[in-house]
């Protein structure tokens, strides 16, 4: 018998529910969660790509369209040398187990983050990932891997200067949508959620232009702890929530 997930149309109609269209995740305490347990940080972070599979396949039952998830910050480059070669260890043994299982549910993979300080190899297993992925028409996971929302502002900035400077458009020209083409995220709805793990209340640099009116909701748990019941509980608070963009009445 097949173990795939699919979209559970009964779990997408639970009362009490709201699914959003896109939810961004800042999987954060995987340290924190492996010293609670006397273990060295690494084995938090391979607990966290197990809850991030098992987030993987919530998002496809319960039939969220896009989730974007932080794995690797632009300023996680000022880690121990070690931790973050078992981080990239870490991003090709993942594609090299789950990404035959992420082709056969239909999910679509896109990796964001600049390509800088990547080696040609890495370069080449993301490139390998989306082409793979690329027609699938179910969740769109994203990656960001080497992201930081300033960077992407700021090579956004550099391509839209290029094109002013070869006269391909003119200054005036530029709208909040010129700028949103030249982000990574570009065709990608902006989060109706951002959860961050671990107690921790601030951005560090996530989707910082994207995230300008996405929901935000903290929970205590550290990411590896991450589960059903979390989601859930996050599901539910969402529901709650008005959104109001700027309005006076609620926008659902
Ligand atoms: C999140 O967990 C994973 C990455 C940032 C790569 P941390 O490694 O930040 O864990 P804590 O915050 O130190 O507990
Ligand atoms: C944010 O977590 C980055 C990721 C989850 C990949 P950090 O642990 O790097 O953030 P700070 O340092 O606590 O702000
Ligand atoms: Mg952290």
């Amino acid at each position: 018998m097949s173990t795939d997930p699919a979209i559970d149309s009964d779990l997408r109609q639970r009362p009490g529910l709201r699914i959003p269209r896109h939810l961004g995740v800042i999987m954060d305490g995987n340290g924190r969660w492996a010293r609670a347990r006397g273990k060295p940080r690494t084995e938090g972070h391979i607990a966290g790509v197990k809850a991030l599979r098992r987030l993987v396949e919530l998002c496809i039952r319960y039939g969220v369209g896009h989730l974007t998830v932080f794995s690797f910050s632009s300023e996680n480059w000022t880690r121990p040398r070690d931790e973050v070669n078992f981080i990239f260890g870490l991003l090709r043994r993942f594609v090299a187990s789950d990404l035959e299982k992420l082709v056969r549910n239909n999910v679509q993979v896109r990796i964001i983050g600049s390509r800088q300080g990547l080696d040609d190899s890495l370069q080449r297993l993301i490139a390998e990932v989306e082409a793979k992925t690329r027609a699938n028409t179910g969740l769109q996971l994203v990656v960001a891997f080497n992201y930081g929302g300033k960077a992407e502002i700021t090579e956004a900035v550099r391509a839209i200067a290029r094109d002013v400077a070869a006269g391909r458009i003119a200054p005036d020209a530029i709208t909040e949508a010129t700028v949103e083409q030249a982000l990574y995220t570009s065709g990608i709805p902006d989060p109706d959620i951002i959860i961050r793990t671990s107690g921790e209340r601030r951005f560090s640099n996530f989707l910082l232009w994207q995230g300008a009116y996405s929901e935000l909701i903290f929970v205590e748990e550290n990411w590896p702890d991450f589960d059903e019941t979390t989601f859930l509980r996050v599901l539910e608070e969402y529901a709650g929530r008005e959104r109001r963009f700027g309005g006076i009445e609620a926008i659902t």
